[in-house]
């Protein structure tokens, strides 16, 4: 494949290669030097029209450790407020010879219009469109549970099959739950669904998934449970029931927690509202793995760069069959 732009596009077989890929990653990582010299001569540009901590600094981290060139874009203070375009903007980048192009955008479809467009020829990777998708947020949390669920080794060529996955809150404006719905579908895993019915998405029963307004009674069920932020800027007053009753509805606290299996993880894409979504009990007690899926982001990243830009070059030293 070209370009990741949605979860949706992967296939199983695409899903576990680029997990197994990014355990090789991971490996790297823990080494004391971790870079490879796998893009060296190659340049990417990190083309961020929304804000982000995790993702950016993770790209900006992946694409370093293997060598690339890195161009950071942010559209505040550029020429993006003189009213430049989307396509403008992307030529620019391509007369400077980049050769991949990470795109964060408020509009959903940007990284698919840009991908499809013809004004570039650079592979496009989404790093989070509107509320579409967000496939390397996805990748990276389905690497975290085969982790913790299955193993590093053992969870190789594995997928998350029977695994019960519980996405919790804001389901209507989050590219995460969408990516994650579609991906964890692929790997086998059987979602639900939980939030308040004004933040469910029209449309919601084609989804390969359950949907459910009692957290208490799905959270005995769960392997792992995903608390989704809840977007105040992507909603009107309207949609909202009032923090204290979200909180006791849909909130994760100590007390809720403890109806979990003991096995099952706690965790959160980040940013986290701590008090609202999750309680700084629950975001900072050892179920929940909201800074491993950070660290992971940064192997899964380079899995991903490695599979679209490396070509046939081996992706570390020692490669498994599945990197090379
Ligand atoms: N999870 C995530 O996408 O976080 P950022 O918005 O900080 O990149």
């Amino acid at each position: 494949k070209r370009h990741l732009i949605s979860a949706a596009d992967l296939t199983r077989d695409d899903a576990v290669l680029i997990l197994d890929t990014a355990e090789e990653m991971a490996r790297v990582a823990d080494r004391p030097i971790k870079k490879l010299p796998t893009l060296r001569g190659r340049t990417v540009c990190n083309l961020f029209f929304e804000d982000s901590t995790r993702t950016r600094i993770s790209f900006e981290a992946a694409e370093k450790r293997l060598s690339a060139d890195v161009i950071n874009f942010a559209a505040k203070g550029s020429s993006v407020s003189k009213g430049e375009s989307l396509k403008d903007t992307a030529q620019t980048l391509e007369a400077m010879g980049v050769d991949a192009v990470v795109i964060r955008h408020g509009a959903s479809g940007a990284p698919y219009r840009l991908a499809n467009s013809g004004w570039i020829d650079a592979p496009v990777i989404n790093a989070g469109d509107g509320t579409h998708q967000h496939p390397t947020q996805a990748l990276l949390d389905a690497f975290t549970m085969r982790r913790r669920l299955i193993g590093p080794d053992a969870g190789l060529g594995q997928d998350l099959a029977g695994r019960r996955i519980t996405l919790v809150g804001d389901v209507l404006h989050s590219r995460v739950a969408r990516s994650n719905v579609d991906l964890l579908h692929t790997l086998g895993a059987e979602v639900t669904l939980v939030a308040p019915p004004t933040l469910v998405p029209v449309g919601v029963e084609t989804w390969p998934c359950e949907v459910s307004y009692d957290l208490d009674s799905v959270l005995p069920k769960s392997d792992a449970v995903m608390m989704l932020r809840v977007q105040r800027e992507r909603m009107n007053a309207a949609f909202f029931p009032t923090e204290r009753e979200y909180s006791r509805r849909y909130g994760l606290d100590g007390e809720r927690m403890a109806r979990m299996p003991e096995h099952a993880l706690v965790m959160h894409p980040g940013p986290m509202v701590r008090g609202m979504e999750i309680t700084a009990e629950v975001a900072d007690s050892d179920r929940c793995t909201v800074i491993e899926q950070v660290a992971n982001g940064v192997s899964v990243r380079m899995a991903v760069l490695y599979l679209l830009l490396g070509g046939n070059e081996p992706a570390v030293a020692h490669p498994s069959p599945a990197a090379t």
